[in-house]
């Protein structure tokens, strides 16, 4: 039997459970582009480069702390993910990253 990775997910007031396979390997957008391609096509997150850590675009809580997603090593267990703290927030997983004079009004 394969194992299994759950990811908690912060989406705006509540957390939202999801179960995704695990493979060693994998990183925890590999888990976020699991459920958005076979679970729920409707969870925001944002990312670039997948894993290159080049766009710097999917920064995010993992149990409480700032990782870049892309990044993050899938564990088999419940894994608790959040969108970054003391930023505007736009949907589930995507805060506002562009600095102030970079957005568009
Ligand atoms: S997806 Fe680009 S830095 Fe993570």
């Amino acid at each position: 039997m394969s194992a299994l990775a759950d990811l908690v997910i912060r989406r705006g007031d509540h957390d939202q459970r999801f179960t995704v396979p695990f493979e060693p390997g994998q990183s925890v957008l590999d888990g976020l582009r699991y459920i958005r391609a076979s679970l729920d096509p409707s969870l925001a997150f944002r990312f670039s480069c997948i894993n290159a850590n080049a766009c710097k675009e999917c920064l995010m809580l993992l149990d409480g702390k700032v990782v870049y997603a892309c990044t993050a090593r899938l564990e088999p267990r419940a894994m608790s993910l959040a969108p970054l703290p003391n930023k505007p927030l736009v949907r589930d997983l995507v805060t506002e990253i562009a600095p102030p004079d970079e957005r568009l009004e």
